[in-house]
């Protein structure tokens, strides 16, 4: 794992946070009381069915959706309720990419004007800014020609490889990753899945990574927690999350997910299902 052996303290402290949403007289509980950490150069996954807090957690650390309890720290600051100037200050360390490239990317710009902008909004000149974003494009394999071009010129995957661009462009130290790759065919996720691993690799970022499928969590992902109902049922190392899980609700998620082996597979749902072999022996 790549974490800072020399620093006790974690890029993210997320300590038993509680999000409630209010809708019409009532509240509902998105956030139960989660907990979760990330080293620098770390990239801790995310599981969990549709509407079970993943993408509440994820707004929370970004300051997208209000926090009703719990603490959140990131690189030894308190940001639970960091608002305005406070915020705007983080954008400098703390990034997103989102599942959809189409509703990130403003149509009306070139890609080149997209990624300066966080730049230059922060004071940067414009020949820094049309450089960084020239190591940029080349950092997502993206040709250098590509500034002068509109979103709409380009595939799903180029566009996601925009939007990690501009995501990296004031080199943070943490992006929050929502489902970034769930929108692609398979083919181009595993090669946005391999970017993000060589950009961790060159840069030392550290993720929060999104996804409903453990399958593309098993392929990137340092440690791996489990989200159900709000709640975090389970965080391990990737291989004891995604190949041996403790937890029932893991177990389900992980049988949904495709393997690439049908006969372990099929082993791996008697076995965990409690099934018998045809002697009636327990799966060992
Ligand atoms: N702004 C909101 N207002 C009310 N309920 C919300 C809001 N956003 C999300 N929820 C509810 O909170 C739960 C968790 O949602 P979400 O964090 O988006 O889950 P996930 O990303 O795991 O699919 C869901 O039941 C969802 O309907
Ligand atoms: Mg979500």
């Amino acid at each position: 794992m790549k974490t800072d052996a020399n620093n006790d303290t974690p890029l993210l402290d997320v300590a038993d946070l509680v999000v409630d949403y209010r809708r019409g007289r009532t509240t509902f509980r998105a956030l139960n009381g989660v907990s979760v950490t990330i080293g620098a150069g770390e990239c801790v996954g995310l599981v969990g069915e549709s509407g079970s807090g993943k993408s509440t957690l994820g707004k929370a650390i970004l300051g997208l959706t209000e926090v009703t309890s719990g603490r959140i720290s990131f690189a030894g600051s308190d940001i639970t309720h960091a608002k305005g100037a406070a915020r705007r200050r983080l954008a400098a360390d703390l990034q997103v990419v989102f599942q959809d490239p189409y509703g990130s990317l403003d149509p009306t710009l070139t890609v080149g004007h997209i990624l300066a902008e966080p730049l230059t909004a922060a004071g940067t000149g414009r020949a820094e800014a049309r450089k960084a974003v020239a190591e940029m494009l080349d950092h997502v394999r993206l040709p250098a020609d590509t500034v002068t071009r509109y979103p709409s010129e380009f595939s799903g995957g180029q566009r996601q490889r925009i939007a990690i661009a501009r995501a990296l462009v004031r080199r943070p130290r943490l992006i929050v990753c929502d489902e970034p790759v769930s929108a692609l065919d398979l083919t181009t996720q595993a090669a946005v899945i391999d970017l993000f691993i060589d950009i961790q690799r060159e840069t030392g970022v550290s993720y929060l990574f999104v996804s409903h499928d453990l399958g593309v969590v098993r392929r990137i992902c340092h440690r791996v927690s489990v989200m159900y109902q709000g709640e975090c049922v389970e965080t391990g190392p990737n291989e004891t999350i995604t190949r041996n899980p403790a937890h029932s609700y893991t177990r389900r998620l992980l049988l949904a997910s495709p393997v690439a082996d049908p006969a372990r597979q099929a082993e791996r749902r008697r076995s965990w299902l409690g099934l018998r072999t045809a002697t009636g022996s327990p799966v060992p």
